[in-house]
């Protein structure tokens, strides 16, 4: 019996934080590791665009994250690592989504609600963004798509649209399910709001041992409790709650003690990582070589489905 598929994606749009990586990229690396499914991982560069409109810093973002991916642990000898924009089938079948969606269906996204809400000028790729989405996820028929829970509507898109193509021309498309962790669904950033590169609330994932302590120590305490709730959310990201009670009790209301505590125990968790980091960084052809290879392999996939897909809307 063949794998089951799990197809994951991150746009390029800058350092990734722990809340991503406990969020969603750690389960990439888990389950690319269990060996029980056949695993694509994507730079989604076609939703950055929405964001990053300018040539240095898209190449350098796109770049930066196939590096990440490696140093996560993300092994392009058996996942296949590749760029959205590489494949232009993920553009193509948007289009044909597109024929079939409504205008009102994409007005109840969140995102769109969200931009609509602050008077936001909103792109019409941005109104379509879920569309592209379900086309990187249904191309390549994958069963499981691990993201954190900010992305779980992208997946409900992904699964009506499917389920409206295949009543119009056909069983064609597998619905996905989505692979969201509760515990660590919404990592919090250093302010306590949900960790995000938009609020500046982030400890980046490879970070100095400088930036890890700045961070730390401008972790916003409730003054007044004896647990600083913003502190130990993050520290149980890193250890048990049955390790922590020890330090907790001990230390009840000593801020700076309990920060320094998890200050170490960032450094110890970020130091392997930087260092693995840094050390793919010195082979200049790294990136290059392998961007090539997954282009390859998900080509294959990828054009195989919409060749399906083309023939069921009947323009081959
Ligand atoms: P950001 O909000 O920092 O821009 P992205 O939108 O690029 O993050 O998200 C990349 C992935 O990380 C998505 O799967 C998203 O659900 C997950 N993610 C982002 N922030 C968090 C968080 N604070 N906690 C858990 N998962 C998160
Ligand atoms: N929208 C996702 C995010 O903002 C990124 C993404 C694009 C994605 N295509 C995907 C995630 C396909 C999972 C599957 O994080």
């Amino acid at each position: 019996m063949s794998k089951k598929i799990l197809l994951s994606g991150i746009k390029p749009t800058g350092r990734p934080h722990i809340g991503n990586y406990f969020g969603a990229m750690k389960q990439m690396v888990d389950v690319q590791n269990s060996g029980m499914y056949e695993t694509y991982f994507m730079i989604a560069d076609y939703h950055a665009l929405n964001f990053i409109q300018d040539q240095k810093t898209m190449r350098e973002h796109i770049y930066d994250l196939t590096l990440d991916y490696l140093a996560i642990g993300i092994n392009p000898g058996t996942s296949v690592l590749f760029k959205q924009s590489d494949i232009s089938a993920h553009t193509e079948l948007t289009w044909i989504f597109d024929t079939i969606t409504t205008m009102p269906y994409l007005m109840r996204a969140h995102a769109f609600k969200d931009a609509e809400a602050k008077n936001k000028e909103i792109s019409v790729g941005t109104f379509n963004y879920p569309m592209l989405m379900a086309s990187d996820i249904l191309l390549y028929d994958a069963d499981v798509v691990p993201v954190g829970q900010d992305q779980k509507q992208h997946i409900e898109y992904t699964r009506d649209t499917a389920m409206k193509f295949n009543n119009i021309f056909g069983e064609t498309f597998k619905l996905p399910e989505p692979l969201i962790v509760e515990n660590v669904a919404i990592v919090p950033g250093i302010d306590g709001r949900k960790m995000s590169k938009s609020y500046g609330n982030t400890i980046p994932l490879f970070a100095s041992y400088e930036e890890i302590s700045k961070a730390v120590m401008s972790i916003v305490t409730d003054s007044g409790s004896d647990i600083p709730l913003n502190v130990y959310n993050i520290h149980k990201l890193l250890k048990t709650e049955e390790e922590l009670k020890p330090l907790y009790e001990t230390n009840k209301g000593k801020y700076k003690i309990l920060k320094e505590a998890l200050i170490a125990d960032l450094e110890a968790f970020i130091n392997p990582l930087r260092e693995r980091r840094n050390e793919l960084a010195r082979d200049p052809q790294l990136v290059k070589k392998t961007l090539e290879e997954g282009k390859a392999r998900a080509q294959a996939r990828a054009g195989e489905k919409l060749k399906v897909v083309k023939e069921k809307i009947g323009v081959m």
